[in-house]
């Protein structure tokens, strides 16, 4: 029979909320970073994810040279592996892969040398830095990244303490044309309640051009089933993000 995997029957469409249907943010390929540790439990959050609603995943596994020393074929290889995992139980949802930079001296390294970094869409590359404070080279480095036509994007500024504590600066980097993704998680208070006021803080003053689940397993679409039914995941409605232009 040939038919696609939605839903399971027992899964009513209401429970299909999300008018997001491109995420750009996770850890889905499985047993190269803290996300998903094995090809079944991939698929069964993957299969979460049709459930919701998503029709496209962009996964991002972390490249970090002091933790996970990934490269594009090591990615690329799992990508080939998970999709033909996808396409032999016919789950109706298409898969991408790029990465998540830690801005750590390697990175650094990597765009000074100019060496070719692993981006989706038009060029966005997704990049995220230490939770306690900026890197010293931060600007110099966004600087040197746009120079070589990258988009970057600040994975969830609402969950960095040094941001928390300094909106002049999450607008500093905004003004230099750094594409912001919140994490949807943080709408329901999941990572505390100083990232849920910067993430909602960051929806009404308009400054968000990307969303993502940063799913690492189960834990993370429980959140997000929940979030769904929040006032601000519905004033996201109202800006233009980038998630279902891709
Ligand atoms: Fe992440």
């Amino acid at each position: 029979m040939n038919y696609l995997w939605k839903s399971k029957s027992n899964i009513s469409s209401a429970e299909k909320t999300s008018f997001i249907h491109t995420d750009i943010h996770s850890h889905l390929l499985p047993a190269i970073d803290d996300g998903a540790k094995t090809y079944d439990e991939s698929i069964e959050l993957i299969k979460r994810f049709v459930t919701l609603g998503y029709k496209k995943i962009i996964t991002t596994p972390h490249i970090m040279s002091d933790f996970y020393r990934n490269t594009p074929e090591i990615i690329h290889s799992k990508l080939q592996k998970l999709r033909a995992k996808i396409k032999e139980q016919k789950i109706d949802i298409e898969i991408d892969a790029a990465a998540e930079y830690y801005m750590d001296d390697w990175f650094i390294n990597q765009v000074n040398t100019q060496k070719p970094l692993l981006t989706f869409g038009d060029r966005f590359l997704l990049l995220e830095t230490s939770f306690m404070s900026k890197p010293y080279q931060f600007f110099d480095t966004i600087f040197k990244l746009q120079t070589q036509g990258y988009k970057p994007i600040l994975a969830h500024p609402e969950r960095y303490t040094y941001l928390q504590d300094d909106f002049n600066l999450v607008e500093e980097i905004h003004q230099k044309k750094v594409l912001l993704q919140i994490n949807l998680n943080s709408l329901d208070g999941y990572y505390g309640k100083a990232a849920q006021k910067v993430a909602e803080k960051l929806i009404d003053k308009k400054m968000i051009h990307f969303v993502g689940s940063d799913c690492h397993g189960n834990r993370h679409l429980n959140s997000l089933q929940k979030v769904q039914k929040k006032k601000y995941y519905l004033k996201l409605k109202k800006l233009s993000l980038i998630n279902n232009k891709l």
